[in-house]
């Protein structure tokens, strides 16, 4: 069968209109500096099982419950449907949601992605492209940011799903891609991580800490050390091209301040991302923000986050 970015031919035909107005939207933004979203992050659910150490959702998470089924369905219908090519599902921790991730699933097949902590059970989903399974590293430091037994558990879900769904005619490896957020606890496990996973599941994406707070430890600081671990990454995307899915310059951009001064965006193209918290409510100033105004800010200044990058190095860019 036909495969164009893991989509048959007949979903790509059907999608020609989303692939039209995108075209339209992307020359808007380049020619005439329209803003408009391209893809989204939405946090379906606001509850999560873990607490791990570097995690920015915590910060401004208050007690409050999600919006329901039908709720989604209508913003996914008003908002996103037609308008962004994918959303990407998050929180919190999504698989406690499974009722909110279906209901994108239904309404934009192919078009989504969960990006989940995987310690709970994954379920073959119709309609969903990938799950994005964060790992952060060996089992030790992994187990250090996200507490002890995640790492196991994490990697027995993977393999369950992956024997469970795969026959002669489904590859169930190729569902399975994984994030991994690199900071000062985890850079040095980074090979072994790559050398670990490849060839068992599909792809693993990486971004680097971006920090709430001045000198956080957690934050790999420009300068040596991280010259080091964007070389071995480039080294290892030359092994493994297909495997590693950033793309080079992406890499090359998160070596050094890109994004904004402070606490402001300034070249990073924050409104190409509709980033909704688990109310609907558009958080600011970007997927890792709030939507309360006087909520903890990412520091730009020292932003690690790829998928912005990516878009800032496809020419996507605020200024
Ligand atoms: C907030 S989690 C939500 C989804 C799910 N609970 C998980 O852990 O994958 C989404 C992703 O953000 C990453 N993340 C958390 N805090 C971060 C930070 N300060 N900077 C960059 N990425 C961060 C996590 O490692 C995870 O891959
Ligand atoms: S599992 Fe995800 S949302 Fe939960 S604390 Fe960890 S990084 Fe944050
Ligand atoms: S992605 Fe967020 S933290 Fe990074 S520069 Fe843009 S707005 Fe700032």
């Amino acid at each position: 069968m036909v495969e164009i970015f893991g989509r048959g031919l007949r979903e790509v035909i059907n999608d020609t209109p989303l692939y039209l107005s995108l075209v339209k939207r992307y020359c808007g933004i380049r020619l005439f500096k329209k803003r408009y979203p391209l893809l989204a992050s939405v946090d379906v659910s606001n509850i999560c099982n873990l607490h791990c150490l570097h995690c920015y959702w915590w910060l401004n998470r208050k007690e409050e419950t999600s919006l329901c089924v039908e709720e989604w369905r209508r913003i996914i219908r008003s908002m996103l449907k037609g308008k962004v090519i994918h959303v990407g599902i998050v929180g919190g921790e999504p698989l406690l949601h499974m009722d909110l991730v279906k209901v994108f699933c239904e309404e934009m097949p192919r078009h989504v992605s969960v990006v989940t902590n995987g310690t709970l059970p994954l379920q073959r989903l119709e309609g969903l492209y990938f799950y994005f399974v964060s790992i952060d590293g060996n089992r030790d430091v992994h187990d250090q940011i996200r507490g002890k037994g995640s790492y196991d558990r994490t990697k027995k879900n993977i393999f369950d799903y992956i024997e469970h769904y795969s026959d002669n005619r489904y590859k169930a490896w190729k569902d399975i891609w994984l994030s991994l957020t690199i900071n000062s606890l985890n850079y040095m496990s980074i090979e072994d991580c790559v050398d670990e996973w490849h060839g068992r599941v599909n792809k693993i994406a990486v971004q680097f800490h971006t920090p709430f707070i001045k000198r956080d430890p957690l934050l790999l600081p420009f300068g040596k050390k991280r010259d080091d671990v964007i070389l071995k990454l480039l080294k290892l995307k030359k092994k493994y091209p297909k495997f590693i899915a950033n793309q080079s310059k992406q890499l090359e951009l998160l070596r050094k301040s890109w994004g904004g001064k402070g606490t402001t965006p300034i070249s990073c193209p924050s409104w190409a991302i509709l980033s909704l918290d688990h109310m609907g409510r558009v958080k600011r100033p970007c997927c890792i923000g709030s939507a309360d105004t006087d909520g903890i800010k990412p520091i730009c200044e020292e932003c690690g986050l790829s998928s912005y990058a990516m878009l800032y190095c496809y020419g996507i860019r605020n200024a």
